[in-house]
């Protein structure tokens, strides 16, 4: 059985959103846990709020990924320095720009894949000599169902995410002898502030309002949208011992919108 106040977990992205109920959920269940995120109050609010309600602690980390090794190995020695030792981690800072292969702004497919492809390997990388010292760990990459239903206006996720899928394959091959396991998560569209993004998006390309791009969203099998704490409670069983024989694979929790091979 996992214990759980002796978990330290990283949670990039943590300041709202996917990664805030991730955090939220492991204070919850007792583990320390370093908030990452740009914006420094927020962060930092984030984490507060968090402490305050317990049983488990946060700390907030302002720091902006910017596709580099650095970016990594600053943040796991700054969680080493709060903590003393680092567990697991959750890499879910990112976005997702609304476009076509062609009709993306080449800025914005430089921007996605900074965040959420360097900066997700980045921190994997970085953290791996953390984990072996503690006998091993988990990584849990906050991927997308588009890495396995590509969706011709989600360009740059569609691709970063299919990137995802086959480095966590590798990687957990090669991280498996130091008892580490890595895992991707897949949510189809869930209730975040970067939804709203994304419905406004869809509505400028397809010229309908952001209203109707939601409710277009919301046509899942399951009828309602994927929320934030769904995930929140796959990703704390994901890190814990009960998922012991997990690695290597990705997880979809999109409420049935996956049409390819399961
Ligand atoms: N929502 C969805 O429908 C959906 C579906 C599939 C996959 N996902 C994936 O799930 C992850 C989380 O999404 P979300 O919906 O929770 O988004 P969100 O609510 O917009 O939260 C994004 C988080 O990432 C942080 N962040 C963004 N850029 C950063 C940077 N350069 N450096 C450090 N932190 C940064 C943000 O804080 P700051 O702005 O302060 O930096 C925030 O904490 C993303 O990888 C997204 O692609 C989301």
């Amino acid at each position: 059985m996992t214990v759980w106040n002796d978990q330290v977990i990283i949670v990039t992205g943590g300041s709202r959103g996917i990664g805030y109920e991730t955090a939220r959920c492991l204070v919850g269940a007792g583990a320390r846990v370093l908030l990452v995120a740009r914006d420094p109050v927020a962060t930092a609010n984030a984490a507060a709020t968090l402490s305050q309600n317990g049983p488990g602690e946060a700390h907030g980390l302002a720091h902006t990924l910017t596709g580099c090794p650095e970016d990594g190995e600053a943040v796991c020695r700054a969680a080493f320095q709060q903590y003393g030792r680092i567990t697991g981690l959750v890499n879910c800072a990112g976005g997702a720009s609304v476009g076509t292969p062609l009709g993306l702004d080449w800025r914005r497919w430089q921007e996605d894949f900074t965040v959420k492809f360097w900066g997700y390997l980045s921190l994997m990388r970085a953290v791996v000599p953390y984990l072996r010292q503690v006998g091993g760990g988990a990584i849990v990459n906050v991927a997308g169902v588009t890495g396995k239903d590509p969706n011709p206006r989600l360009a740059a996720a569609t691709t970063i995410n299919g990137a995802l899928r086959g480095l966590t394959k590798i990687l957990a091959d090669e991280v498996a002898p130091w008892q580490i396991r890595v895992v991707n998560v897949n949510p189809g569209a869930t209730e975040t502030a970067l939804l709203l993004q994304m419905a406004e998006g869809y509505a400028r390309l397809d010229q309908i309002s952001p209203d109707q791009a939601l409710v277009r969203m919301r046509q899942t099998p399951r009828g309602r949208l994927t929320r934030p704490e769904d995930i929140a409670r796959l990703i704390r069983f994901l890190l814990s011992d009960e998922a012991g024989m997990i690695t290597g694979t990705s997880v979809d929790i999109d409420g049935g919108i996956h049409r390819g091979p399961a």
